[in-house]
């Protein structure tokens, strides 16, 4: 079980607990505004854009290389960035906090 706390773009914080499937489902079956998913999670539409709080970026680990393609379109890109339909559920990513992308 994870607690994942997403800070939305309206600087909403709102703590969700999962146990499997990607963050990005997660997100989504909680309504967090600004994660949509439109792809499906094949990492190819970067709508569901996060920053790692830099605090948390050795628990969620870094972006693979399709990840960080899809991230060099999106001029809102940082060092801190994920697509968070990459990054899975699990007991690692308990307290992270993300931060919905613009
Ligand atoms: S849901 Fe499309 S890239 Fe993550």
């Amino acid at each position: 079980m994870a607690k994942i706390t997403f800070i939305t773009t309206n600087d909403e914080n709102i703590t969700v607990e999962g146990d499997s499937g990607s963050v990005m489902e997660l997100a989504v079956q909680n309504n967090i505004a600004g994660i949509d998913g439109d792809c499906g999670g094949v990492c190819s539409c970067a709508t569901c854009h996060v920053h790692v709080d830099p605090e948390f970026v050795s628990q969620t680990g870094e972006a693979s290389e399709i990840e960080k393609d899809m991230l060099e379109l999106d001029d809102n890109a940082n060092e801190f960035s994920r697509l968070c339909c990459q990054l899975d559920v699990s007991d690692e990513l308990d307290g992270v906090i993300l931060r919905v992308a613009q």
